[in-house]
């Protein structure tokens, strides 16, 4: 879909909109027509078994073929936890390592997302935990083996996103947590800033309770030890805040 209307369908009222957009261009357009009923299609919805289970869930996801990303990754990373969380982490997309395992934040995101739970007093068998994409995207270095993560596209967020809605209508946690900006703008709308409103609660048709944090791949790149810190400060205090809540909730 051109990035113009992806971009409006984020905007309240924007869905309806951009369906009503789409038909007049495609009177007009045979290339742009072609273009919108490609990424309508291509979409991880046919692969959802109807009422599964997240067992059921994982088991479909492992061959779906939603969009283009399944050629170039290992396997499906679906998400991991209990069903019974009341706390739900949303991360962006598996890196190398969880590609590799086929389980998502066992990388070095995934260290600093422990010790950052740790810290917070939240117990990690306890949360569920998942990306917004499912398939590593990537592109290899110009020079060496190293896999490069390439940021995922509009069209690949939309078209993994039935396995995200699914995974919140099996566990319906109290609190939807976006780390980074990929899962906070296709969660909680595409003008979400996470340096500006990280650790707000903001209201949700997902759960009770959303909201976003730094994602811990950025705490990795921070370019100083004392930026490092600071950003680790911020993620656990927004993790603590979570925890309180949920806490609450549990009540
Ligand atoms: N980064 C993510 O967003 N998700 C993972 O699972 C690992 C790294």
């Amino acid at each position: 879909m051109p990035d113009v209307l992806s971009a409006m369908e984020g905007f309240t009222g924007g869905r309806e909109f951009v369906a009503s957009l789409k038909v007049k261009v495609m009177k007009r357009s045979p290339k742009a027509a072609q273009e919108i009923r490609k990424s309508s299609e291509d979409s991880a919805a046919r692969f959802v078994p109807p009422g599964g289970s997240l067992a059921d869930l994982k088991r479909a996801a492992a061959t779906c073929k939603g969009c283009d990303l399944w050629k170039n990754a290992t396997q499906t990373v679906f998400g991991e936890g209990t069903s019974r969380a009341t706390i739900m982490l949303v991360g962006e997309q598996p890196g190398d390592q969880e590609d590799l395992k086929g389980r998502p934040f066992v990388g070095p995101a995934g260290r600093i997302l422990d010790d950052a739970l740790a810290e917070a007093g939240i117990d990690r068998t306890q949360v569920y935990v998942t990306n917004v994409v499912k398939h590593f995207k990537w592109a290899a270095a110009e020079r060496g083996k190293k896999r490069i993560h390439k940021k995922p596209r509009y069209f690949e967020i939309h078209a993994c996103r039935p396995w995200l809605d699914c995974e919140i209508q099996a566990v319906r946690p109290q609190v939807v947590v976006c780390m980074g900006a990929t899962a906070a703008q296709a969660l909680l709308g595409k003008t979400f800033s996470v340096t500006r409103q990280h650790g707000q609660l903001v209201e949700s048709s997902l759960a009770p309770f959303a909201t976003a944090t730094i994602h811990p791949s950025a705490i990795l790149r921070a370019p100083t030890s004392e930026m490092r810190h600071q950003q680790m400060r911020t993620f656990v205090n927004d993790l603590k805040q979570v925890a309180q809540l949920a806490m609450r909730r549990a009540a």
